[in-house]
């Protein structure tokens, strides 16, 4: 993997002249060329839509300024401003919900940033089947069109998140354990390659590109500016949600386990997550579990699903209630507010051994306790350390395999896995370093613990990994050398890799 914003950060502006302030003037040059060619979907510094292109979920990437931002609103104007941004060597970001976490994910400093938010048209097909959505989609665009029918898409838990940014990445679902995650569900990509050129990219067309979108992020390929997503029957979703004070977590991550490693397999209507984090207000370290049932609304209210049949003996919860609701429902009670500081890092463990998982928590409960110090040290007002644990069973594995696959390289052998991710919130810039520097360590200390049991797997999912985490490396040599064939096919001269700053690349 190339990770340019670090390096970005460092020489400032480019625009890939000389002289800092030629670059800047160029990249001015081409927000000029852009106005000339699409009036009326530029916005400059200072202006109202500036402002509103530029809110972030992470306030760390509202801090990054580019010269304008151009808001496409179709397929040809996306064709008209790649072509532009190319000849005038303009680097360029693009950004779909914004809610990547790091400086310059999905936005630039002195460049153009594309914001596709005036993108987000939702038709169903006729036949139901599938929906097409503009690539500036938030997920509840999408559940708003289809809760009323009782369908839906295999797509984010979070109704704010980005349709693209979550799909292209990878994209856990409630509904994954019947159908894999997101990107195994998407008929059809719309996409503006490089040259300018639009094309589709399906099991059909273009069936490499097809294969690079299903994991592969955008920047290395093309910039997708529709999806046609695959739309299954689904009513009200089950969730049963309890949280645990942290003194309890022996047992009720010891049930967490269990689930990963020998329930979730046996049904695939199953979807379960645990969070760890520290909330002074509740008395410190607290555990959020969240079992999500996708047809047990069909039953008696009050019954349990069977693999789910340790969580109500547990003891102790502060909180426990059971909700049935439509996915915009459940897609608000996950809403997590922007506008502070954020990271996230991450990697994957075999879920073989639940003693493992006790390892891990204890790690990060040490590293939390020395995230919430160094906050009070730093008179922060916010200082939330996360860890979540996100189960990758057998029956997602196989749902992925789909269509020819994807290519984030899970095997089935490899499996059940859990991705394990290390969030953390803050509000006082001067942590920003340390914060990433300790989570690094953290995650590297976890990677050391388990690879010494056999335990390591070592995915780095794309869409929590950190600055410069190695994603494509982690999904294996084979996919990682297809990957980048395919970048060379669709973009022999190396613009995306060039100009796309900010983000997760292959070359
Ligand atoms: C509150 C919250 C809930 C979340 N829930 C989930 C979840 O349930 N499941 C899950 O898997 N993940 C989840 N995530 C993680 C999420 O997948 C990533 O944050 C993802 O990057 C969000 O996509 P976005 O479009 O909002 O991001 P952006 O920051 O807009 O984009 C992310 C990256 O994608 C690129 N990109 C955007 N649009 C395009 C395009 N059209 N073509 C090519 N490249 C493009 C951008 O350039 C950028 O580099 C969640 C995150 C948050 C903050
Ligand atoms: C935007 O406003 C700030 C503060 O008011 C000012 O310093 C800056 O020069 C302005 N930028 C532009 C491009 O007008
Ligand atoms: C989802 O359910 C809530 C609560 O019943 C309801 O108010 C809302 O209209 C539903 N949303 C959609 C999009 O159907
Ligand atoms: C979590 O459980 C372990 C083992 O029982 C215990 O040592 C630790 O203190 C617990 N954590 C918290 C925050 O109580
Ligand atoms: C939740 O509450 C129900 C009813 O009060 C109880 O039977 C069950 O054990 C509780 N579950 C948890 C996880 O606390």
């Amino acid at each position: 993997m190339r990770f340019t914003a670090i390096a970005f950060a460092v020489s400032t502006v480019a625009c890939l002249l000389p002289s800092p302030v030629l670059a800047t003037s160029s990249c001015f040059q081409a927000c000029e060329a852009l106005e000339a060619e699409l009036p009326g979907k530029v916005s400059h510094p200072n202006s109202t839509q500036y402002a509103a292109s530029n809110t972030y979920w992470s306030r760390r990437q509202s801090e990054v300024l580019p010269a304008c931002f151009l808001l496409p609103r179709t397929t040809e104007d996306v064709s008209t401003a790649l072509r532009i941004l190319t000849a005038h060597n303009a680097p360029f970001n693009v950004k779909a919900g914004g809610h990547s976490t790091f400086p310059s994910a999905s936005n630039i400093q002195d460049g153009v940033t594309v914001d596709l938010s005036r993108m987000n048209e939702v038709s169903l097909a006729q036949d139901r089947a599938s929906v097409s959505v503009g690539a500036g989609a938030r997920w509840s665009d999408i559940s708003r069109v289809l809760d009323p029918l009782r369908l839906a898409v295999v797509g984010g838990r979070v109704n704010e998140v980005g349709v693209a940014g979550l799909t292209l990445g990878g994209g856990i679902s409630y509904l994954s354990g019947r159908h894999g995650w997101a990107c195994d569900n998407v008929r059809n990509y719309r996409v503006v390659l490089a040259s300018g050129e639009a094309v589709d990219a399906n099991p059909d067309e273009n069936r490499d590109l097809y294969h690079a979108f299903r994991g592969g992020g955008g920047a290395s390929f093309g910039l997708v500016t529709r999806f046609d997503l695959d739309v299954f029957q689904q009513g009200d979703i089950w969730l049963h949600n309890a949280i645990f004070p942290g003194a309890v977590n022996a047992s009720v991550v010891d049930a967490f386990a269990h689930l990963v490693r020998d329930g979730l397999a046996t049904d695939p209507d199953a979807h379960s997550f645990l969070v760890l984090t520290h909330v002074p207000q509740l008395g410190g370290f607290v555990i959020l579990l969240y079992l999500y049932h996708l047809t047990q609304a069909t039953r008696p209210a009050g019954s349990y699903p069977a693999l789910y049949e340790a969580f109500p003996k547990l003891q102790g919860a502060i909180v426990n209630e059971t909700i049935v609701a439509n996915t915009s429902t459940h897609g608000d009670l996950l809403s997590e507010p922007g506008g502070i500081r954020k990271t996230w890092w991450d990697t994957t463990f075999s879920a073989r051994d639940p003693a493992l998982f006790h390892d891990l928590v204890a790690r990060w409960e040490t590293h939390a306790l020395e995230m919430v110090a160094l906050a009070e040290a730093h008179g922060a007002a916010v200082a939330t350390p996360l860890m979540a644990m996100q189960p990758i069973s057998t029956n997602i594995i196989e749902a992925m395999q789909k269509n020819g696959g994807n290519s984030l390289g899970l095997k089935v052998e490899d499996g059940p896995l859990v991705l394990v991710s290390t969030p953390m919130a803050w509000d006082v810039p001067d942590m920003d370093d340390i914060v990433e520097e300790s989570t690094e360590a953290l995650i590297r200390d976890m990677e050391r613990t388990a690879g010494e049991k056999g335990l390591l797997h070592g995915f780095k999912y794309m869409n929590y990994a950190g600055p410069g985490q190695d994603v494509f490396e982690s999904y294996g040599e084979e996919s990682l050398a297809r990957l980048r064939e395919t970048a060379e096919k669709y973009d022999p001269e190396g613009h995306l890799d060039t100009l796309w700053r900010g983000y997760f690349q292959v070359r």
